[in-house]
């Protein structure tokens, strides 16, 4: 497994506990340290003792050597990170999982699988087999396309029963080696799509192209049901209730942030305007985001009587989704900013994302739990649905605030409690 980032120290362990033998290798010698020692340089429910478990029972080890990692495998799994280019046009940057392909080439010294885990543009296993060629002509080898599909906070889970498996594959030789790796889920009835290796890339970016633009549209007719008077959560579970539609991915929000969406979106859109087809609905689906943290802000700032100067703003989350401490496009780092612009002050509550807030926004002031982030505040804004925030006692919270404002970006909160509560609430959508 070469990179122990999410992606590859959930594969990895979750590949360890399906009885496999995986060596986890990271070029970065002071993570593999840490990974020795039992620290996990991410937070995942559950990956702590499982990592530990098959350590113990020496199914997993951590290398930072790329010969020990590679030589005598079946199979090399690439799961290096594909971030968003830095020229900031939305190209995936390609440069780690090529780099990988090089530095591993060396090391094939028997027919092996090398298997594509990172999320990439379309056409790039194809390159990484070119790349390993030019490496090690004398290499035998197949590429394999094997999109992950792992939600933050449910990775394990998500692993060990998914909805699908993707595998683009070209030669019977490396289907069986797929076959063996993935066996136990071949028992458990998961349904398998074995398909081209254009088309499982496109079907990573595809997917995760549709959930955004499930999270868009309901967050744009929330906006229509706050003009009109209607309510977002019964509207969204009605429409649904329609098994064609199914009511996942229905949450009106503050946007939809995280390491994929944000990512995905842009890099399908640029792949799809580079050949001349452009996918409208999806660069709807993004600017609909943007526009939806904006008006997250202009909600607050009417919140607190149209400005935000000298107001203090209680935060409840950081992260852009509960049970991880990834901070990656969170909705509250963009929606927050504008109104320190202007001269807000910000007392924030994460239970897991402040260490890493602290170091992008040094300017906020960090608390330890939620009602000491409503001391004295103007407003109280809800941006992640943690669970700790879902019980809070609203007496309490009251009782500390300077004026009893609650804003719930997630309408974790009945509106007619926190009325009957004596607060001022406004949610999404909750017209
Ligand atoms: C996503 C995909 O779900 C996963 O399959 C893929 O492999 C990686 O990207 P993740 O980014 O971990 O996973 O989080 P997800 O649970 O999908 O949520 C993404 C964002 O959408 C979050 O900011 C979340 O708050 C938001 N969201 C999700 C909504 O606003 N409304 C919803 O109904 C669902």
């Amino acid at each position: 497994m070469i990179g122990t980032g999410y992606v590859g120290l959930v594969t990895g362990a979750c590949l360890a506990e399906f009885g496999h033998r995986v060596i986890c290798m990271d070029k970065d010698s002071s993570k593999i340290e840490r990974l020795r020692n039992g620290e996990m340089p991410i937070y995942e429910p559950g990956l702590d003792a499982l990592v530990a478990k098959n350590v113990k029972d020496g199914r997993l080890s951590f290398t930072s050597n790329m010969e020990e990692s590679v030589s005598q495998a079946k199979a090399v799994f690439i799961a290096v990170g594909t971030p968003s280019s830095r020229r900031g046009d939305g190209y995936a940057d390609l440069t780690y999982i090529y780099a990988a392909a090089r530095d591993l080439a060396p090391y094939l010294d028997k027919y092996t699988v090398v298997v594509d885990k990172s999320t990439v543009p379309v056409g790039t296993a194809r390159q990484v087999a070119r790349v390993i060629r030019e490496a090690n002509p004398a290499a035998q080898f197949d590429v394999v396309s094997n999109p992950e599909f792992l939600r933050e906070g449910a990775a394990i889970n998500d692993f060990m029963r998914p909805d699908r498996v993707v595998i683009g594959i070209e030669t019977e030789r490396a289907s069986e080696v797929m076959k063996e790796i993935y066996n136990p889920l071949y028992l458990i009835a998961t349904p398998f799509v074995i398909t081209g290796l254009e088309t499982a890339e496109l079907i990573k970016y595809a997917a995760n192209a549709f959930l955004s633009m499930k999270i868009s549209f309901i967050n744009e007719m929330a906006n229509v049901c706050e003009a009109l008077g209607a309510d977002v959560i019964d509207l969204a579970k009605a429409v649904g209730l329609d098994g064609r539609i199914g009511r996942k991915f229905l949450h009106a929000g503050p946007g939809y942030g995280g390491s994929c969406f944000p990512k995905d979106t842009l890099a399908l859109l640029r792949i799809a305007q580079e050949n001349g087809v452009p996918v409208r609905s999806v660069e709807a689906a993004v600017e609909v985001n943007a526009a939806q943290k904006a008006r997250m802000v202009k909600k607050i700032r009417d919140a607190l009587g149209g400005s935000e100067a000298g107001k203090t703003i209680g935060v409840l989350g950081l992260t852009f989704k509960p049970e991880t401490d990834d901070l990656r496009d969170s909705p509250a780092l963009t929606i927050l900013p504008p109104l320190v612009e202007k001269g807000a002050k910000i007392q924030a509550h994460d239970p897991q994302g402040m260490a890493e807030a602290a170091k992008m926004f040094p300017e906020f002031s960090y608390v330890k739990n939620a009602y000491e982030a409503s001391e004295n505040a103007d407003v109280l804004v809800l941006f992640t649905e943690w669970n700790q925030y879902r019980a809070l006692d609203l007496q309490e919270l009251k009782s500390r605030m300077k004026s009893p404002v609650f804003i719930d970006l997630r309408n974790v909160y009945n509106p007619k409690q926190m009325k009957e509560a004596g607060f001022s609430y406004v949610g999404v959508g909750r017209g």
